[in-house]
């Protein structure tokens, strides 16, 4: 019966990723089809098995569930290769399981109990030429990588595990790269957002990336262009972590005010600054204060981009209360939203580290507008966009 299952997921992933392949090539890992990696599933209390899940991704309970079990297969390990991958799980109330290995599921995927912590290694010449790493996601964040026999999450304190990530790489290839960045795989039949940072960057962005990066999430900032010079690693950072920086006009200027050449000039001055500092041209612009017009959108068709404005306003630079920005996403949001913040404001980083991991709990996958985009019809140089609804 499990096996049917696995079918399913099987093609049903497969679907989605080719479905992305034509538009988010470039935002996959460099991760050779050839190389040995870890396969598993998470079995989600009340709801059952999740995707099938590729090495190194984050896979994790929708709302309101948890892991109660793991599955864990290998995938290109040569015939004549030894060894295989080895698991095992605290199960609350109960301890440490027995290990398992390779196909067996650990845990107890008929009964309520979550997981606390996990274990894995390889056995045999596997365990001799390659490490396994893995973190669970837990009280709201991934835990520090563990590897090759360690535990990875808190047991015996009620901490519950949420979700898993498990790659498997060459001994000394050292640590993998942190997914759900570069190594994002997105689920087009799930619903998504896109978080939108504008009028940076600042000193609070970083705060913003630590809290993206430990969440496996991504945003898209609209960064005003003569303030990039000032914050170089950041800016690079968010390249790092799949992040998009888009422009804000180099100097937050309102776009209805200049004559085309004036505006093209404008962009190309950003993305002659964005590309000498971080390699990348922005891919849509956000008009400052929302303001275009027809000549504008005239003139953006001409350059060559989009302008994305927003379907959630949640009034951060007003208001500068954090709770009063988190309440307002998580009572408006919906899925396909462009949601509008500005990180100028430390409280609006307090607000993005509240929002960031609940709206992953309320199941939504935080994407670029990019991403986003290509997910649900893509978009047109010199159209507006202001939500992407399925
Ligand atoms: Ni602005």
């Amino acid at each position: 019966m499990f096996r049917k299952r696995m079918k399913k997921f099987l093609f049903g992933v497969a679907a989605g990723i080719l479905a992305l392949a034509g538009t988010a090539a470039a935002s996959f890992p460099a991760f050779a089809e050839t190389d040995i990696g870890a396969v598993y599933w998470i079995y989600d209390h009340g709801i059952g098995w999740s995707r099938e899940t590729k090495d190194n991704t984050y896979v994790q309970a929708p709302a309101g569930s948890y892991t109660t079990a793991i599955w864990v297969t290998l995938e290109n390990q040569p015939a004549d290769m030894t060894g295989t991958i080895a698991y095992q799980v605290n199960l609350s109330g109960t301890g440490w399981l027995e290990w398992k290995e390779n196909s067996v599921e650990a845990g107890d995927s008929a009964g309520d109990m979550p997981l606390e912590a996990v274990k894995f290694k390889l056995t045999g010449e596997l365990g001799e030429q390659y490490d396994v790493y893995y973190s669970v996601l837990q009280n709201g964040g991934w835990t520090e990588l563990a590897m090759n026999g360690e535990a990875a999450g808190v047991e015996g304190q009620g901490l519950r595990v949420d979700g898993l990530r498990v790659a498997v790489r060459p001994k000394g290839a050292g640590a993998p790269e942190t997914p759900g960045n570069a190594g994002a795989v997105i689920d087009p039949s799930r619903p998504m957002i896109a978080l939108t940072f504008d009028d940076g960057p600042s000193a609070s962005t970083s705060r913003i990336l630590d809290c993206l990066e430990a969440n496996g999430a991504r945003a898209t900032f609209y960064m005003v262009g003569n303030r990039m010079n000032s914050y170089p690693d950041t800016v690079r950072r968010m390249v790092a972590l799949g992040c998009e920086p888009a422009s804000h006009t180099w100097n937050h200027v309102y776009i209805t005010s200049l004559s085309a050449e004036a505006l093209h000039g404008n962009l190309a001055q950003f993305d002659a600054n964005l590309e000498a500092i971080a390699g990348v041209r922005s891919k849509t612009m956000r008009p400052p204060g929302g303001f275009i017009n027809n000549g504008s959108r005239q003139a953006l068709a001409s350059y060559g981009v989009p302008a994305v404005l927003w379907s959630i306003d949640t009034l951060d630079w007003k208001t500068r209360n954090p709770q009063a920005t988190v309440t307002c996403v998580l009572n408006e949001v919906k899925d396909g939203d462009v949601i509008l913040m500005h990180d100028l404001y430390s409280t609006t980083a307090d607000a993005a580290e509240t929002l960031i991991p609940e709206l992953i709990a309320r199941g939504y996958q935080l994407v670029t507008v990019s991403e986003l985009a290509s997910c649900r019809g893509g978009m047109q140089a010199g159209q507006s966009y202001s939500q992407f609804r399925p």
